[in-house]
């Protein structure tokens, strides 16, 4: 491990590892107004939510990292307290860059970028209707955090009117794989919320789980489960009784299937199209396989009912791997 005092390296460094290290960030993409009636718009990935009720948002147009003046966003929304602040997208990031370009105060990022502004209801900076996720506010308050390069100027906001996309939301969720989010990295990195990076952890607040300490140690030595598996593992509210393994065991083994073909070469392809039951059956119906091999296969059959949510089963597998000598 490095251990580093903020203090003992340069500001840039400790930008450096703060944006390292604290990511993926969402990107704000803020639009303000100059006294003037300028259009002015930025991104920000210093920024995030921190409440629903009122609905209140911070981002922080920085002091400038090279000469510590105050930002064109910091200025405008000093002077009226409104903004606009949209989500940005895959399809929409490269002109979002452009429009993080240090141009001359009053310039207006809409016309460089690209972006098209419409009017806002409830403020008077402009909506950027490429995003699909806009949100009008009004500044609560700016908190400031010192006074050279890189310093903080949080901009507190209260969210007074959202517009957001139709078809973004599945079953009245609003679907990460429809908005299709980006985020900032590090450096020039930044990644994509969408297809294989998306997954689901079930929330452990609506129960409580037995915990990781409750686990069987047979369980937790074994090299087959990954930390995630045993942490999943570690969430179910009551393990299965002795009986309830026996019987869905016996119920697994009696299960009458047409399609089903007991040898090893089908039981990896069972493993392929995830059908733990499949492979379970093979398992309880084949004679020949050696005890270790069997006992692994078993753990390999829990952590696929595990990975596709169904922890009950899964712990009735691994449960019944430990009675396999
Ligand atoms: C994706 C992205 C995220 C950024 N995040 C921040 C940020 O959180 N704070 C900040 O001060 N500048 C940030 N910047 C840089 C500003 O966008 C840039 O300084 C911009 O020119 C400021 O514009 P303004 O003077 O019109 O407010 C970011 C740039 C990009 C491309």
């Amino acid at each position: 491990m490095k251990h580093i005092i903020p203090a003992e390296i340069t500001v840039p460094e400790v930008q450096r590892l703060l944006q390292g290290g604290i990511g993926p960030r969402p990107i704000a993409l803020v639009s303000t107004i100059s006294k003037e009636g300028k259009n002015n718009l930025t991104p920000f990935s210093f920024y995030n939510v921190f409440g629903a009720n009122p609905p209140v948002i911070a981002f922080s147009p920085s002091r400038r990292g090279r000469d510590g003046s105050l930002k064109d966003t910091y200025l405008n929304l000093m002077d009226n307290k409104e903004c606009v602040v949209q989500a940005v997208t895959y399809s929409m990031i490269e002109q979002v860059s452009l429009a993080s370009t240090e141009y001359e105060y009053g310039i207006d990022e809409f016309v460089k970028s690209g972006l098209t502004p419409i009017e806002s209801d409830m403020v008077k900076p402009r909506r950027v209707k490429e995003s699909p996720f806009q949100m009008e506010c009004r500044m609560l308050e700016m908190r400031s955090f010192g006074n050279s390069g890189t310093s903080a100027n949080i901009a507190i906001c209260e969210v007074m009117k959202f517009h957001v996309e139709e078809d973004l939301f599945v079953d009245g969720v609003l679907h990460p794989n429809k908005i299709d989010l980006v985020a900032r990295m590090s450096a020039n990195f930044y990644c994509r919320a969408f297809g294989e990076n998306i997954f689901e952890v079930e929330k452990p607040i609506a129960k409580k789980g037995i915990g990781y300490d409750q686990i069987p140690e047979f369980i937790k030595n074994s090299y087959v489960y990954s930390a995630n598996n045993l942490g999943k593992f570690g969430n179910i509210e009551s393990l299965p009784s002795d009986n309830a393994v026996t019987d869905y065991i016996k119920e697994v083994k009696d299960l009458i299937v047409n399609d089903f073909e007991l040898s090893l070469p089908a039981f990896y392809r069972y493993g392929r199209d995830k059908n733990f039951t499949y492979m379970l059956k093979f398992l309880l119906l084949d004679t020949e396989l050696d005890s270790n091999y069997k006992k692994q296969l078993l753990e390999e059959t829990a952590k696929i009912a595990l990975e596709t949510n169904k922890t009950e089963t899964a712990w009735k597998i691994a449960l019944y791997a430990g009675r396999e000598k």
